[in-house]
């Protein structure tokens, strides 16, 4: 058995409040758990979103009495928050700011909107942007201008991964996380496993790119410094609509991708750990998780079923993918939370990370 640091994702859509048919704090946690992850950090594109006092209470409120691993919750930047926002800010996980359409109602458009948040979000707390090609160099261009650092979600294309690493060597303060999807599928993928052919299942944002884009993002395996899931589950019967919503669930099978690139040579255990804990937890600011570990079987060939999975959304992308590397066990603080597919953590015994108790 294979001994880990229990792992952080850095970027989940819990879908509570607002679309608990899709997910909620009990279901999006024990998928956490079941992938290998004890700490989640969830994004504000709910229903209604979380971008004041009375929705952050809303969504921690939830968290507190159904998560069942460790959480907290991202802010989301709207078009006259600024200042209340960073008044909460030590509650919560950082800023997202969404530059670029997607999913949800966050959206600044306007860069003259991107101002306050930058001049008035404190220093040492994170800012996350969802923002694509250009929008991605503006964001950067706008972090510097406010001499602060600025985490990048979900780079899918080759240019951001040139650009961002040439900003890095000329001293800008910029990070980054690369989604599993982003790393194992194509645009050219959408005939293949759980995405069988039907145009909804494979949208997402960033979308699917192109194979010139993923072979770059594997070229510079060292300018990521995060894998993050972006677990965006929606039910198979939304995805298959005539208005399908963008998203792939994830938190379930990040590990068992990673691990057979692992056992294919493309990427090593030591960088598993860097970009799923040592990073993430330092650009995020996250406390220790005392006696926390997870066990896995690198050994263990199967294929990927959405049927044992934990997530309410009932599908993956990659479904029948043959992978090679299981979580076996998870232990919490001192507590074994999972063990060969059965969950044992109550709803309720996850821990708000930025709480004070
Ligand atoms: O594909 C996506 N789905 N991209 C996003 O940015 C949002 C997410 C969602 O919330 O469904
Ligand atoms: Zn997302």
């Amino acid at each position: 058995m294979l001994r880990l640091p229990g792992l952080i994702d850095p970027h989940v859509h819990m879908r509570e409040p607002g679309a608990l048919h899709k997910e909620d704090w009990d279901s999006g946690t024990a998928a956490a758990l079941a992938g290998g992850f004890t700490t989640v950090l969830a994004m504000p594109n709910t229903r209604p979103p979380i971008f004041d006092e009375q929705t952050l209470s809303l969504s921690l409120g939830a968290a507190r009495q159904k998560a069942r691993c460790d959480y907290a919750q991202f802010l989301g930047a709207g078009p006259d928050n600024s200042l209340s926002v960073s008044g909460l800010a030590s509650r919560s996980a950082g800023l997202k700011m969404y530059l670029d359409m997607t999913f949800g109602q966050l959206r600044l458009d306007d860069m003259a909107l991107w101002l306050p948040h930058f001049k008035n979000w404190p220093a040492d707390m994170p800012i996350v942007v969802h923002a694509e090609g250009r929008s991605m160099a503006a964001a950067m261009l706008m972090a510097a201008i406010h001499n602060r650092p600025v985490h990048i979600a979900h780079i899918s294309l080759r240019e951001e991964i040139l650009l961002i690493k040439a900003a890095r060597e000329r001293g800008l303060r910029v990070t980054c996380e690369v989604a599993p999807h982003h790393l194992f599928l194509t645009d050219h993928s959408a005939g293949e496993g759980g995405l069988r052919g039907k145009p909804g299942r494979s949208q997402v944002r960033p979308r699917l790119a192109r194979q010139a884009d993923v072979d770059a993002l594997w070229a510079n395996l060292e300018v990521i410094d995060c894998f993050a899931t972006d677990h965006a589950p929606h039910t198979l019967e939304e995805k298959d609509s005539d208005d399908p919503p963008p998203g792939f669930p994830g938190l379930e099978t990040a590990l068992p991708l990673l691990l057979t690139a692992v056992h294919e040579g493309r990427l090593t255990v030591d960088q598993i750990i860097e970009k799923c804990f040592t990073n993430p937890r330092r650009i995020f600011n996250l406390p220790a998780q005392p006696e926390t570990w997870i066990e896995v079987d690198q050994d263990a060939v199967y294929e990927i079923r959405a049927a044992d999975h934990y997530t309410r959304c009932g599908w993956t992308p990659f479904e029948g993918w043959k992978v090679r590397g299981r979580v076996h066990k998870v232990v919490l603080r001192g507590i074994e939370v999972f063990r060969d597919g059965k969950l044992s953590a109550g709803p309720g015994s996850g821990r708000d990370i930025r709480s004070a108790e």
